[in-house]
């Protein structure tokens, strides 16, 4: 569910036209929802109630200062993958008792700054990051809590680049090795293991295969326990689907989602934490984009956007599809056509979809696109020196600018010529 409806005729992001925004802010721009975004994250907290948990928004979806405000006003805590999204989460207002540092890579560096900054915990994804950790908390005289992620080897069924819970993916150590790397762990100085860390993949749309990883995280719970270690907390990860094709995609809900994770941890008196991003900022989103031409060509007609694959990578990157709905209610009546709706990139990557059936449209129209609140505005680009577009967040009847759009000069100032070629 979001808060972006028709109502009199166009689109409304809660109780703003999406037009009054565009109009205001010039296109593309990205429009989030502030309750849309606070839905969720209740919707999540009502699915774990219960148990002991605390749901760290995984902010790689969508980290602008503002949304991770609504998220942090929440009590959500968060899953940081870099020292950059922990300082966010620290601005944000975010206790560092309640951010879990995740990651294959993190550097000695991001360590020390999260030691010294506080941290709930470090997800540790290999025994090298492990003995480093320990060596940067001992200099530091700290204590460093930590998981060990475990890869447990079940097929997540999603798509091959956002899957991340397989044997052959770079993530987690193999579940089969758990009890020799939890005996490291407890060797090593400075270290103090508070439990399991696992996350599948991303996109989700079935329970089964979290089903399969959360029982084997309780396996193992027992396991680890009866070696001796404490195991009082699981991150269970993130990967909630979310349904990007309204028309024919109901992925699991978090109801049902919290049912599992009861059915499989419930009984181990853990504390629970999960990490979801895109169920969170997915719907909460939409990216707004003016028809620049209307091209008609030899048996298919383009829609060429103001938007383009640096914008929104999505479709370019994983084949994903994004409903593309006009901002002007079309009559119900109204005759569709096919389009081809690309962007002005020099790629035919540069492809948001194809045939996808429209009313009729042409230039100056405006189009939105939905389920573009994770994933979108934080994996642009300035690709052809296309400056990134602005991101607007909603209110009920109020909405702001939270990235304002740089000018092209701008753009071009952060590039330095050096002097010998100044002449
Ligand atoms: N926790 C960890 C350790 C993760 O790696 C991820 C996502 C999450 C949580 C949050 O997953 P979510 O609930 O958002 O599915 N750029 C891709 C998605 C990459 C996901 C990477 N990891 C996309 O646009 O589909």
């Amino acid at each position: 569910m979001d808060h972006f409806n028709y109502r009199d005729g166009q689109l409304f992001a809660e109780d703003v036209p999406v037009a009054e925004i565009a109009r205001a802010v010039g296109t593309p721009v990205y429009i989030y929802s502030t309750a849309t975004f606070a839905r969720h994250f209740q919707v999540f907290d009502e699915a774990l109630a219960g148990m002991d948990h605390l749901i760290c928004y995984a902010m790689k979806a969508n980290s602008n200062m503002a949304v991770l405000r609504v998220m942090a006003r929440l009590g959500a805590g968060m899953d940081v993958v870099s020292i950059g999204e922990y300082q966010r989460a620290r601005l944000a207002g975010v206790p560092g008792e309640k951010i879990v540092f995740s990651g294959v890579g993190k550097t000695a560096e991001e360590m020390r700054i999260a030691l010294e900054g506080g941290i709930r915990q470090f997800n540790v994804e290999s025994e090298p990051e492990m003995e480093r950790l320990s060596r940067v908390a001992t200099e530091l005289g700290k204590i460093a809590p930590i998981t060990v992620r475990v890869n447990p080897d079940v097929d997540a069924k999603t798509h091959a680049k956002i899957a991340t819970g397989k044997s052959e993916n770079k993530f987690g150590i193999p579940i089969s090795r758990a009890r020799e790397v939890y005996a490291r762990a407890a060797e090593l100085p400075s270290l103090q293991v508070v439990g399991i860390d696992v996350h599948i993949g991303s996109q989700l749309t079935d329970l089964d295969p979290y089903e399969m990883a959360f029982k084997k995280v309780a396996e193992l719970t027992e396991t680890l326990r009866a070696d001796g270690h404490t195991i009082k907390r699981l991150d269970l990860g993130g990967g909630l689907g979310i349904p990007y094709r309204r028309a024919n995609e109901a992925p699991p809900l978090p109801f049902d989602y919290g049912e599992v994770v009861r059915r499989t941890v419930g009984h181990l008196g853990c504390e629970i934490e999960i990490e979801p991003g895109r169920l969170i900022a997915g719907n909460a989103g939409l990216l707004v984009s003016e028809v620049i031409y209307l091209k008609e060509g030899e048996g298919r007609d383009f829609l060429i956007l103001d938007a383009a694959m640096n914008d929104l990578i999505r479709p370019a990157m994983y084949e994903a599809w994004h409903d593309i709905i006009p901002v002007i209610e079309p009559d119900v009546a109204a005759e569709q056509r096919p389009y081809d709706i690309v962007g002005p990139v020099c790629e035919s990557g540069d492809t948001f979809a194809k045939q996808r059936p429209l009313p009729a449209m042409g230039e100056g129209d405006l189009v939105a696109f939905r389920s573009a609140g994770a994933y979108g505005a934080v994996m642009s680009s300035e690709y052809n020196s296309r400056p990134l577009i602005p991101e607007v967040l909603v209110d009920g009847d109020r909405f702001a600018v939270i990235r304002p759009r740089p000018s092209v000069q701008e753009m071009i100032d952060r590039d330095v010529v050096p002097e010998w070629l100044a002449e």
